[in-house]
């Protein structure tokens, strides 16, 4: 073996000449490579704060999948230094000259072949052991003292239902610190990928095959989730927020969603009970009303939309400006919206509004 390796650096040496000036640029190209390489670390590590970045991850699924990535990460960076110095020093030391004869031609070479055939195989070997390995541990059965909620895509919102608790929300996902959950993924449509970066990786929701997947997440806190699938026009307006709470706020949480919607107190509110039960009721539930579900088109529950940070597929606040802005123009905030502009008076919204809201 090492007289096979002193051939290949002799056939290297002969190659760069190992000229003073071949050693320079060859230095000079290692250099701008490294310091190219550290500005994508720069950007890499950057990234990490976002929101939406899988290189910050807080469950035992997206540590195992960054561990990986990891792996992968350093053995191709040493790859593109080594194959981009090589790329650039050869381009510089062999550079055609006025005048010049050319650099010696060399034609094929049995050891060298082995071993630039060698060495690509011992580097995909090394991906794919933890590779087989992480997906073992992710694909495999949930825990039994697992969580298990149900998620259904629609287009163009989330629907969550926790048949342990009896509840059903939309759009936002609460979970306890440290408890693995279950998530059965269906779909109501046409396919839709389940994806909260910093928990769990995508998986699709595809309609007439369930599918499933199960995290630990590690720390409280607010994640961002996204369908990650085209699935029409507001696709990219189909978000999640999941919020991983202590086991005391978890709790308290389903103690206030398992509760009926109360009655309306105020003047204005109690008018727009009377909308809510009446127009609305086609398409939402609102339960402890005399609403159901019962119909073709289905929209999210609205029995605690007061208590949710955001209205309209988390794609903007719940404050009475937007629900105001939302109710008046449905599409026009999340286009191609299943809910219509129902036409309302501004008097009707209003009324509307101060009871959405007292839906805590
Ligand atoms: Cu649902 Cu994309």
């Amino acid at each position: 073996m090492t007289r096979e390796l002193l051939k290949v650096l002799a056939f290297l040496e002969e190659c760069l000449r190992f000229s003073p000036r071949s050693i320079v640029l060859t230095l000079i190209s290692l250099v701008v490579v490294l310091a190219l390489t550290w500005v994508l670390w720069i950007i890499f590590e950057g990234s990490a704060s976002h929101l939406q970045t899988t290189f910050n991850p807080k469950s035992d699924n997206t540590e195992s999948i960054h561990d990986l990535y990891m792996i992968v990460w350093v053995l191709s960076g040493f790859v593109m230094v080594g194959v981009l110095t090589l790329t650039m020093a050869f381009s510089l030391i062999f550079r055609e000259r006025p005048g010049a004869p050319p650099a010696q031609q060399f034609h094929g070479n049995s050891r060298l072949e082995i071993i630039w055939t060698l060495i690509p195989i011992v580097i995909v070997v090394a991906i794919a052991i933890p590779s087989f390995q992480v997906i073992l541990e992710t694909e495999g059965d949930p825990p039994a003292n697992s969580l298990d909620i149900v998620a259904t895509g629609h287009q163009w919102w989330f629907e969550f239902e926790y048949p342990e608790e009896n509840l059903i929300t939309a759009n936002e996902l609460h979970i306890p610190v440290g408890r693995p959950v279950s998530i059965e993924l269906r779909s109501d449509d046409v396919i839709h990928s389940f994806w909260i970066p910093q928990l769990v990786g995508k998986v699709d929701m595809v309609p007439g095959h369930n599918n499933r997947l199960w995290f630990t997440p590690y720390e409280p806190g607010e994640y961002y989730g996204q369908c990650a699938e085209y699935c029409g026009t507001s696709h990219a307006n189909m978000r999640f927020r999941v919020i991983v709470e202590t086991q005391e706020g978890y709790d308290a949480w389903v103690a206030n969603q398992t509760n009926d919607a109360l009655p309306a107190v105020g003047t204005e509110a109690q008018a727009g009970e009377k909308i809510a039960t009446t127009l609305c009721a086609a398409c939402h539930m609102i339960r402890g009303t005399s609403t159901n579900t019962a119909f073709a088109i289905k929209g999210p529950d609205l029995t605690h939309v007061g208590s949710r940070n955001h209205i309209a597929a988390v794609t903007m606040e719940n404050n009475s400006e937007n629900l105001a802005q939302w109710l008046k123009n449905p599409p026009g905030v999340k286009p191609g919206s299943r809910m219509p502009v129902l036409a309302l008076s501004d008097e009707q919204i209003s009324q509307l509004v101060a009871y959405l809201q007292e839906l805590q």
